[in-house]
């Protein structure tokens, strides 16, 4: 039976729907797409910091490795080719989620999907069989292409077909995956640089696991219903809408997402489009915060933990010992973010994140700096210091885990309007991957010469990007997807830059209906 719309105190509607086991089933599935880019990241920082895949490929990082230990510690890893293989991925991941946003739009979220489990299968393979850097380097462009695909189109499939009440939960799934396939990564590392000689195979090889679950995956899911209407299969659409809801009163949302598509259609050019006045808050966004997002220095701890404990004088075991430690403390804060983003919010995680990363920035710089100084002339660290200094990288991962990290691909995949969703992904991905191409290409170059500042450096882009959250991101929790127009046009910047009849999706209808804004004048976030 069709029921009204409901409209909640926000101003939004309230679509009827359940957390069926089926749309919760086929969310943990595509989350997994999560793991491959996940098990990438747990694996290359791993992998280059083994002695004999060093040895094989990059002999004079090896030797200056073992050189005597009154080189400078700052700068003993230093070296381009070596960096050239853990960015070259980013690159690539670039590119593909470009041609990705095509082929999610076109044909659907689960192909692009498929693409990526595909692709990222014959990059393991690749590096597998290693013989020299150049196969190295192709194996992970492959990679890339996989994690490009992936990467676009899985954080859309999961907001698009969660209920909007546990969309922050379900599309953190994602996120989870990633941190699992990081952890899973750092373990496996542990082990196998046991195996002399030719453990990295099996390190880079075991992306071969993650590539062919996802790969399955994409192969039993059913696509989304706004994917599906967006494609004029609309007698799918209503049918699979009902039974993600796991209910028959579907039809106010089902017209909300044709309305949605309708508007969509008339776009032709989804790239021109998104310069346009009415979608700067979109794109602002889809820029600012994947940047933001890099700009934690997250990854320098992801890629380089095992290599930054060797610096401050951990032996091989105990660096990766302690990779594998935040990579834990990675995974049990991510679930803190499930429990927490429908509750408190994206703006209070990604606030508190922010204080929480901020301090540990400065402490960890601090550490370092008090020890080395600015020469690095220092062996290693007295065991309790670097314990110390593990300790504030803990509680600093902690932080990022349960507000950039999730919130960073959420946000995004949840703000878009249907017609700019693809595309806007695609900026949102290619945005990411630059900005951890560059940190990955220039860490060891920053580290040699800001030494400790470096970690001031990250510290005053989180002062950065918390003031720009306080000021520019509305709260989305709790707005379906298609209503979000709404968010951005009772915003106190963003307001003035969506014209009154055109608010995208559903809104338009909320807003003709009379709905008042958040209380009665427009709301400040
Ligand atoms: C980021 C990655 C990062 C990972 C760490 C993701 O959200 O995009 O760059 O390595 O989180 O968990």
């Amino acid at each position: 039976m069709a029921g009204g719309p409901v409209f909640t105190g926000k101003g939004g509607k309230a679509y009827p729907g359940n957390l069926t086991p089926y749309v919760l089933a086929t969310c943990i599935i595509a989350a997994m797409g999560g793991l491959i880019f996940g098990y990438d990241i747990g694996i290359s920082g791993g992998v280059t910091s083994m002695s004999m895949f060093l040895e094989k490929f990059f002999p004079d990082v090896y030797r200056k490795q073992n050189a005597h230990s009154n080189t400078n510690q700052y700068c003993k890893f230093d070296s381009v080719p070596l960096t050239l293989f853990t960015s070259s991925l980013y690159l690539a991941a670039l590119l593909s989620s470009l041609v990705a946003s095509t082929v999610t739009r076109k044909f659907g979220r689960k192909l692009s999907m498929l693409f990526g489990g595909v692709l990222f299968c014959a990059g393991a393979l690749v590096n597998a069989f290693a013989q020299n850097v150049a196969m190295l380097i192709i194996g992970r462009i492959l990679l890339g292409f996989g994690i490009g695909f992936a990467n676009q189109s899985v954080p859309l499939y999961l907001s698009e077909m969660a209920p909007y009440k546990y969309r922050g939960a379900l599309n953190i799934g994602f996120q989870l995956s990633i941190t699992i396939g990081i952890l899973i990564a750092n373990v496996l590392n542990y082990f196998f640089a046991k195996i002399h000689n030719w453990g990295w195979r099996l390190s880079l090889g075991g992306a071969m696991v993650p590539a062919i679950i996802i790969s399955i995956g994409a192969l039993l899911l059913p696509d989304t219903p706004n994917s599906l209407i967006e494609r004029g299969k609309h007698d799918e659409a209503m049918s699979k809408l009902r039974r993600v809801r796991g209910v028959d009163d579907v039809e106010d949302e089902f017209n909300d997402l044709v309305a949605a598509s309708e508007t969509s259609k008339l776009v032709e050019h989804p790239w021109r489009n998104l310069l346009q006045r009415k979608y700067r808050p979109h794109l602002t966004m889809a820029i600012a915060i994947p940047f933001f997002q890099q700009l934690t220095g997250i990854n320098v701890i992801m890629f380089y933990a095992p290599v930054l404990f060797k610096t401050i004088g951990f032996k091989d075991n105990a660096s990766l010992m302690s990779a594998v430690i935040t990579g834990g403390v990675n995974v049990l804060a991510t679930l803190v973010s499930i429990y927490g983003v429908d509750k408190w919010g994206r703006r209070f995680l990604f606030l508190e994140g922010g204080v929480q990363m901020f301090i540990c920035q400065v402490a960890v710089a601090i550490c370092i700096g008090v020890k080395f100084g600015t020469t690095g002339a220092v062996t290693a660290l007295p065991q309790w210091y670097a314990i110390v200094v593990v300790l504030f990288i803990c509680i600093y991962v902690s932080a990022f885990a349960w507000s950039w990290g999730p919130l960073g691909w959420l946000v995004p995949s949840e703000i878009f309007p249907l017609e700019i969703r693809s595309a806007a992904q695609s900026i949102n991905v290619s945005v990411n991957m630059f900005f951890t191409f560059v940190i990955a290409q220039v860490f060891l170059i920053m580290l040699c010469h800001l030494k400790f500042g470096l970690f001031l450096f990250f510290a005053f882009f989180v002062v950065v990007m918390s003031v720009f959250i306080y000021f520019f991101l509305p709260e989305t929790k709790g707005i379906p997807i298609e209503e979000m127009g709404m968010v951005w046009k009772n915003h106190w910047f963003w307001g003035s830059y969506i014209p009154d009849d055109e608010v995208h999706n559903g809104g338009t209808t909320a807003l003709e209906m009379g709905v008042k804004k958040n209380g009665n004048s427009k709301s400040v976030y």
